[in-house]
């Protein structure tokens, strides 16, 4: 029997190029080796999107980015956590064994605290209960399916740890091993995924490039990297340019050999280096973009595939369910 791996994708913005390496690609290998559980967590999206179409689109969207970038749903339970009722259910339960000092500690809940505060705000100014309580219904996520390890960026350790307390704590009061207890597994940055600017490609910079931008807003945007002022004769540190960390991530390695001479050697301008990243990137992306707007072209089949997935994970949630539902004395 494989173990089981599981993880959530919040449909919060649209995907990006950072995304695809730090978590898509990350994740897809998991999935050869493991039972995966991925699906879309749209009712943690709802804390922050308050806008129907807005998370309505969001969804369909990366729920198609995952498809495009190569997630098989034969293999892979995929689904939204909406579909799942029993997720709510189990929520409540867990609330019950949830310390309100461990939400306290949530470095999520923490942060916006503090922002408050630093902004001289109430502190519990524009912080809904959705974020306090964020933690318990991961928890949820992550338990109902058995989960042996949680694929995860270095930011949400902490709540898959909260999730394993939570287990640990209902098992104690139980004496019996009614939840199994997860374990985050890191996805160390393959590579540092530089944005436009330099900095690391985030969301929250504005520095990033969508993964299925259309091929000339794709050439718009890698025309845009910022560059320092060296001239064209000047000899490069490959290394040291952004452009270059790119091309890595998309190049074949007599391809980054070739580019790397070319820059130590001097005589290339940044622009000729663009258009070597464009014609990489471009190569690896126009597939995907292409599976990505014919997923899009037709939402009907979309929602069916994840309606399919839903039901498979409701026969394992319905039975985790069951058997806490007994346990605790509510059947
Ligand atoms: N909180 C995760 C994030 O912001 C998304 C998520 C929700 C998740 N439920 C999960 C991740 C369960 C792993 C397991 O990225």
């Amino acid at each position: 029997m494989k173990k089981i791996a599981l993880t959530g994708i919040k449909p919060t913005g649209i995907l990006h190029i950072g995304n695809y390496f730090g978590a898509i690609k990350p994740a897809l290998e998991l999935a050869k080796e493991y039972d995966a559980r991925y699906f879309i967590a749209d009712y943690h999206a709802l804390n922050t999107v308050k806008d129907p179409d807005e998370l309505r689109d969001n969804i369909r969207r990366v729920a198609a980015g995952w498809l495009a970038a190569g997630l098989n749903p034969k293999e892979t339970i995929f689904y939204r956590q909406s579909s799942v009722p029993e997720t709510f259910e189990l929520t409540t339960i867990l609330m019950a064994f949830t310390a309100k000092g461990l939400m306290n500690r949530a470095h999520a809940y923490k942060a916006a605290v503090q922002d408050n505060l630093d902004k001289q705000n109430d502190p519990d100014a524009g912080i809904n209960m959705g974020l306090y309580t964020y933690p318990v219904l991961m928890a949820a996520d992550i338990l109902l399916f058995d989960s042996h390890i949680v694929p995860v960026g270095r930011d949400q350790t902490q709540h898959v740890e909260m999730a394993h307390d939570i287990a640990q704590a209902v098992n104690f009061n139980y004496k019996a091993e009614l939840l199994r207890l997860p374990e985050a597994s890191i996805q160390e940055q393959v590579a540092v995924v530089p944005g436009l600017d330099g900095r690391k490609m985030s969301k929250s910079y504005g520095n990033t490039i969508p993964l299925f931008a259309p091929e000339k807003e794709l050439r718009k945007l890698v025309m845009r990297i910022v560059t320092n002022s060296q001239a064209v004769e000047e000899p490069k540190d490959p290394e040291a340019s952004q452009i270059y960390l790119l091309y890595k991530l998309f190049a074949s390695p007599e391809e980054r050999q070739t580019l790397a001479v070319r820059y130590r050697a001097g005589g290339m301008g940044w622009g000729a280096a663009k258009e070597e990243l464009f014609r990489v990137m471009n190569r690896e992306l126009t597939p995907l973009r292409e599976r990505f707007d014919a997923i899009m072209a037709d939402i009907p089949a979309l929602d069916a595939l994840l309606a399919e997935g839903a039901e498979k994970a409701r026969d394992i949630a319905g039975a985790t369910v069951a058997r806490l539902r007994k346990a605790i004395g509510i059947d």
